[in-house]
């Protein structure tokens, strides 16, 4: 019986999928933004594209003649602004370019019978009109997928002027192929877009869904689902997990599902729950590094209080007994992974540390004398405009004798608040 449920239980979590901790909202403002700088590159990258040779042949009233352009060029390109907008099913976007305009500039060679011929020629392409539809999705590795789904590309009209070589005699018979020319055109236009859109592709294959932090944690940001594209937004969910990079183990707890606030004046909105700070957390204390060995050096030569037994004999008067005038360490660890809550507007962290102190014999054994339990818990407020963590202030400390081999004395400290 225990089984079936472990069974339906595991199926329904594989069904759900798991939460992401960090969403990225792409508002229809932000994709208009985005629209703009995509339209700049697109014309950047239009003066530097080079073209393939066009060959053909056309048949004028002496015969076939065969042509080539080659070193076509464009020298002018007047992109309109192009169109964007999300679609829901498949997520997608849907891309228009209306009426654009290019000028182009080449070489001519054709070849008639015996008589070979060339020069330079001059092309004004009208009316290009380019729709292009492309899907996202996920790799199962994560990583955001885009592949075409249509595209449909028009040229309205070509003009063609030849320079050069015997160009006077065929520039009559120019009305007759310049079909010719606008269909090669047009045939080649969508293999283009595709191409690009493959490139993208590509890039996005073998960018890496993990990124190191530092030398000790590294944030796994794959994607936890396909993008959810709704009638104005785009969201996507990524996993926003820390890592601990010598020995990566998950965390005792999960990711919960969060709602990003509607924000259509926002270009981008980015959420994070809780679980990426405490995953963070996780990787550090799983790795042992919450720890600190704190000794007298470390403490400022003016301070009045001083780690040895003479200074803490004050408030410990065994402590001086048993051990006159003697150097002490103390050693603080947390007890367990430091725990952030995320509030509307504010961070609560619970730390839960243990402070062991030992004496230094003066043969350097050390004895350990005490241990304190440390409970605090910090709230840091943040702006919301900012969002920027505002100074944290401790609200809860509370410290508990756990052991003493010096008899028992008062752990209190000053209220700070
Ligand atoms: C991906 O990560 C590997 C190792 O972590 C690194 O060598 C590589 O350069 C990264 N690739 C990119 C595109 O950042
Ligand atoms: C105190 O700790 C520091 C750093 O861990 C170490 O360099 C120093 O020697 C220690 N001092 C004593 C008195 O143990
Ligand atoms: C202990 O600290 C006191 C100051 O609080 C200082 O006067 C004394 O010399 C220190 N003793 C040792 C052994 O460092
Ligand atoms: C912070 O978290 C602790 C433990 O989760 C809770 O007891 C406390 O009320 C929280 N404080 C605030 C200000 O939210």
């Amino acid at each position: 019986m225990l089984l079936s449920v472990t069974v339906v239980l595991s199926l329904l979590s594989c069904v759900c999928g798991e939460n992401p901790a960090v969403q990225v909202v792409l508002t229809n403002k932000g994709l208009q933004y985005g629209k703009h700088a995509a339209a700049d590159w697109i014309q950047e990258r239009l003066s530097t594209i080079t073209f393939p040779d066009i060959t053909g042949s056309v048949h004028i009233v002496f015969g076939d003649v065969d042509y080539t352009l080659t070193g076509i060029t464009i020298v002018k390109c007047d992109l309109p602004e192009p169109s964007v907008e999300f679609l829901q099913n498949p997520p997608g976007f849907k891309t228009t370019i209306s009426d654009l305009s290019i000028a182009i500039t080449g070489g001519w060679r054709t070849h008639f019978g015996l008589i070979n011929d060339g020069g330079t020629f001059d092309m004004a392409i009208f009316n290009v009109d380019v729709t292009s539809v492309v899907q996202l999705g996920k790799e199962a590795d994560g990583h955001l997928s885009v592949s075409s789904i249509s595209c449909d590309a028009q040229v309205g009209d070509v003009d063609i002027e030849f320079h050069g070589g015997a160009s006077f005699i065929f520039q009559p018979f120019v009305e007759h192929f310049k079909g010719r020319i606008r269909d090669e055109i047009q045939k080649r236009l969508c293999p283009g877009v595709e191409e690009n859109i493959e490139s993208f592709e590509n890039l996005l294959h073998v960018m890496n869904v993990s990124v190191d932090v530092n030398e000790v944690l590294s944030l796994a940001l794959p994607l936890t689902d396909i993008p959810i594209i709704g009638a104005s937004s785009m969201n996507v969910g990524l996993k926003g997990e820390f890592y601990n990079i010598k020995a990566p183990v998950e965390p005792p707890f999960e990711a919960q599902p969060f709602t990003m606030p509607d924000k259509p004046s926002y270009m981008l909105s980015v959420g994070m729950s809780d679980f990426t700070l405490n995953s963070a957390s996780y990787a550090y204390f799983s790795a042992k590094l919450l720890q600190l060995l704190i000794n007298d050096s470390m403490i400022p030569a003016i301070s009045p209080v001083h780690l040895n037994t003479t200074s803490l004999g004050k408030f410990i008067p065994k402590l001086a007994e048993m051990y006159p005038d003697m150097l002490m360490s103390v050693l603080v660890y947390a007890q367990e992974a430091p725990k952030f809550s995320i509030q509307p507007d504010a961070v609560n962290v619970t730390i839960k540390a243990v402070a062991k102190a030992s004496v230094i014999l003066p043969n350097g054994t050390q004895i350990p004398v005490f241990t304190i339990n440390v409970v605090s818990t910090f709230v840091c407020w943040t702006f919301a405009v900012l969002t920027i963590l505002s100074l944290g202030l401790i609200s809860n400390l509370t410290l508990t004798l756990a052991s003493s081999e010096v008899g028992t004395f008062k752990v209190n400290v000053p209220k700070i608040k």
